[in-house]
């Protein structure tokens, strides 16, 4: 049911009710009819969407995909207790990794009337799905935008690391065209473990096959596709850990994989194996991972996520301190690259963000809700 819908269900139940004297029905049906087209849309009728955290690609890339169909209102500030009262007035937010939408927020949000949380990204960890559930919010998320973008991106630290192009890049320009401490060695015949096989691990795999890699995957649902490509061995998350030369994260954070990476997991890895994260940063224990550098277990590590990144990724921190202690050791050490989030960051990837987010947007203004929307997160 949509709002006009809604409206008019009302305004006949007020017709239905007995007892009730014209007086007030003409005043509360005037006040029906000039709430209409007001609630959460602007004057001409769209629909207003809060987009919070907004930068400027995103601007760029919803701009042109939205054509002025809904009234986005970009607030560079991200979504959190201090910042859900800039919602009021909007039928629906705009959300992305580093935003808070606890219960807290949730609360926040249905009593400003916001009746959907668009994420415009695939992961929702930062969502409180049954508060949004309990205050009829419904959820909706973007949930492949361009597997390649990760995938590419992955691979790219990977070479990164192995041929020390973090090392050649800074001496060359200084003209210290020496070779010494940057070899490397071949991905060809190496033992790569990759847990978490769905879009964006099936995309790395495509990608190690060609490098004539050998491929050990984790998953909890292995994926039938994967299964049946040669070079692959679904094994134990014990196996992969203990076999393999790089180890590569694609699981999405959950309960479960929270610190799937942690001391225990570092000890059982083989010495000097090189560590990949782009999926979430609460996957690894950051404190494990920093003692495992300092001993020589983990050989090098890249990293797109950080645990405590909100805050600090997205942000122009150049001009101020690095505060975070954990995240400075992490980036003192010459066998480490961190990246600031920006795997999914491609032309290809920002054009599919902006065009299923509308979608998702788009059913809502049809009066789908909860479970109809095609990319619901509903609670499992
Ligand atoms: P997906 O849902 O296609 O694949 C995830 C896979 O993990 C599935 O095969 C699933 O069975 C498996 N899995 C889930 N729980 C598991 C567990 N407890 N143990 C073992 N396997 C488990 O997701 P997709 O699209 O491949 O994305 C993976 C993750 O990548 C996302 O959840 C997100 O956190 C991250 N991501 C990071 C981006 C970045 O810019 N750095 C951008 C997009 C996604």
């Amino acid at each position: 049911m949509n709002d006009t819908e809604r409206l008019t269900a009302l305004e006949s139940r007020l017709k239905s009710l007995e007892g009730l004297d014209k007086e007030t029905f003409d005043r509360v049906s005037a006040a029906l009819d000039q709430s209409q087209g007001r609630l959460g849309y602007d004057a001409q009728g769209r629909l207003k969407l809060a987009f919070f955290d907004a930068k400027s690609y995103d601007m760029a890339s919803f701009d042109r995909a939205n054509a002025d169909r809904y009234d986005l209102h970009y607030i560079s500030a991200a979504l959190d207790r201090d910042t859900a009262d800039a919602a009021k007035g909007h039928k629906a937010v705009c959300i992305f990794v580093n935003d808070v939408c606890d219960a807290a927020v949730v609360e926040t949000l249905a009593a400003h009337g916001v009746e959907m949380v668009a994420l415009r990204c695939a992961g929702f960890n930062n969502v409180d799905l049954a508060a949004c559930e309990a205050s009829g919010i419904s959820v909706v998320r973007v949930p492949a935008y361009s597997p390649y973008a990760v995938a590419e991106h992955t691979i790219g630290l990977m070479l990164m690391l192995n041929r020390h192009l973090h090392h050649a890049y800074i001496r060359n320009r200084h003209g210290y065209f020496v070779l010494d401490g940057l070899t490397g060695f071949d991905m060809h015949g190496k033992i790569v473990g990759v847990a978490g096989t769905g879009k964006i691990g099936q995309c790395v795999i495509d990608i190690l096959l060609g490098f004539g890699c050998k491929v050990l995957a984790f998953d909890a649902f292995p994926n039938p596709a994967v299964s049946a490509m040669v070079g692959v061995d679904y094994v134990e998350s014990d196996q992969l850990l203990s076999l393999s030369d790089i180890i590569t994260l694609h699981v999405p954070l959950t309960p479960d994989t929270r610190h799937m990476i942690d001391r225990s997991a570092i000890a059982r890895m083989k010495d000097g194996v090189m560590l990949i994260n782009t999926s979430r940063g609460e996957l690894v224990d950051t404190r494990a991972l920093i003692e495992g550098l300092k001993s020589g277990k983990i050989g090098s590590a890249g990293l797109d996520v950080y645990e405590e990144e909100a805050g600090i990724f997205f942000h122009n921190l150049s001009h101020k301190v690095l505060t975070d202690d954990v995240l400075a050791r992490l980036m003192s050490f010459n066998n480490v690259v961190v990246t600031s989030h920006q795997a999914f960051l491609t032309h290809e990837a920002l054009s599919n963000i902006a065009d299923t987010t509308l979608q998702n947007l788009g059913e809502f203004s049809e009066g789908k809700r909860g479970a109809e929307l095609t990319n619901a997160v509903r609670l499992s």
